[in-house]
């Protein structure tokens, strides 16, 4: 079989990933899909991690990668036919099935969702999934159509309901020249969520409850109209994301956005500022709260019932009230106080002093400040740069990085702060 390529961890700061996927067994299917060879890369960076990583390859999937590159990315014999008697004796596929610690299907296609959702057994790929009696995660890559279509939407909530996580699909350019959902995640995304699915029991922050705020908030004008901001909710799910794959018990309370749910959390998915603070008391008691949402400072004081019109009169004049502020109702001083409260601060100047004060006078233990002046591209983008202000004023500079790098950076750090309270 030609050489294969060694790995080593020298390249993977990732440290909790590691010791997630560490000496795990991973079954990838691959089908059909141009998305097949982000598998190649995904089959690369769980080995990394310390993953092994077996596939089987469907019909669809080997028209778009070779089971040779496969194997040899893998260093394993990949699996294609459920009638070979070699594999059979080798390996059959219950065994194949149930011989992993998580069943992944990337990229998942419509075709493969719809089997799985109606119990198909068609070949080695479809037998698998129904013989397992492991955690499954799909990965839908397709178009945007096929994506949209009613009946993959309703495949994918009767996957759901059984537990199967869905990982993606996100929005973007693709293959077929369309634009919309449908395009696999990124590799390190699915590398993240496979990490969450696998590592929930037993993380550094198991046994943990923690509430994350994320989004922007919708304030209502009239039934159809409203206000908000430009926040994408990418920072906060991230942070939701990377606490769940740390064990925490995560509870994502987001206002509107264009993201999937992230694995492993319990979504509350609200609209205005008033509902997402209800939605944080309820969620309480916790030991870690994270307000990452661009909540809006106002609201209209009085929201009309009916659809305001073009009445002649001119333009309505909007009278304005402040909203409730989030972090500082959680972080008041009580038997319910979250033992770290954490937020952001968005400044567009003087980022460190503005965010000390804010970090004393909302109570919270940590703030995360960083320059949203529209040059940085921070809000909507994939990157940001944090200076993090202890309540103790350590200010510490991070790098600029992804909005997971410093989820995964800020949960390392709570993790630690437990650690050292304990
Ligand atoms: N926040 C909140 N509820 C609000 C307003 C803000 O929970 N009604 C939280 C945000 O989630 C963030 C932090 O407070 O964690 C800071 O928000 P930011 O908009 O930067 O600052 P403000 O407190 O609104 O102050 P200002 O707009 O004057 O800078």
């Amino acid at each position: 079989m030609g050489h294969y390529i060694k790995y080593s961890f020298q390249n993977v700061d990732n440290a909790e990933d590691i010791m997630v996927l560490q000496d795990k067994q991973i079954l990838l299917i691959i089908s059909g899909g141009i998305a097949a060879f982000k598998s190649l890369d995904l089959i690369r960076r769980l080995r990394e991690r310390g993953a092994s990583v077996r596939c089987v390859l469907t019909a669809g999937g080997s028209q778009f990668v070779t089971p040779l590159t496969v194997s040899a990315l893998s260093e394993q014999k990949v699996y294609q036919d459920i009638f070979s008697l070699t594999d059979e004796a080798e390996m059959g596929h219950i065994r194949l099935s149930r011989e992993s610690d998580l069943v992944v299907v990337a990229p998942a296609s419509a075709d493969i969702l719809a089997k799985m959702a109606n119990g198909l057994a068609t070949d080695l790929a479809t037998t698998a999934l129904l013989a397992t009696d492991k955690p499954v995660a799909v990965v839908p890559a397709m178009n945007v159509r096929m994506w949209e279509h009613a009946a993959t939407q309703a495949n994918i909530a009767t996957l759901k309901s059984r537990g199967v996580a869905c990982i993606g699909p996100v929005e973007g350019d693709m293959a077929c020249g369309e634009y919309g959902f449908g395009r696999m995640s990124d590799v390190e995304d699915i590398v993240a969520a496979i990490a969450a699915t696998l590592g929930q029991p037993n993380g550094p922050l198991s046994g943990r409850r923690a509430i994350v705020t994320s989004g922007p908030t919708h304030e209502a004008i009239d039934p159809v109209r409203y206000i908000a901001n430009r926040s994408s909710g990418k920072q906060g799910h991230a942070i939701a994301a990377a606490l769940a794959q740390s064990g925490a018990e995560t509870i994502l309370i987001s206002g509107p956005t264009a993201l999937p749910d992230p694995t492993g959390v319990t979504m509350v998915k609200v609209e205005s500022a008033r509902d997402m603070l209800a939605a944080c008391e309820q969620s309480l008691p916790a030991e870690i709260a994270i307000c990452v949402a661009a909540v809006s400072d106002w609201r209209v004081a009085s929201a009309a019932d009916q659809k305001m019109k073009k009445n002649g009169g001119g333009p309505p004049q909007l009278e304005l009230t402040e909203n409730p502020d989030i972090l500082r109702t959680l972080a008041k001083a009580g038997n319910k106080r979250p033992r770290l409260v954490i937020g952001f601060a968005a400044e567009t100047e003087n980022v460190v002093e503005n965010a000390r004060a804010k970090c004393k006078s909302k109570n919270t233990d940590w703030i995360l400040a960083n320059d949203v002046s529209p040059a940085t591209g921070t809000f909507g983008g994939d990157a940001n740069t944090i200076q993090l202000v202890d309540g103790n004023v350590i200010v510490e500079a991070w790098p600029t990085m992804t909005k997971s790098e410093v989820a995964e950076r800020l949960v390392a750090r709570i993790g630690s702060h437990f650690s050292e309270d304990a």
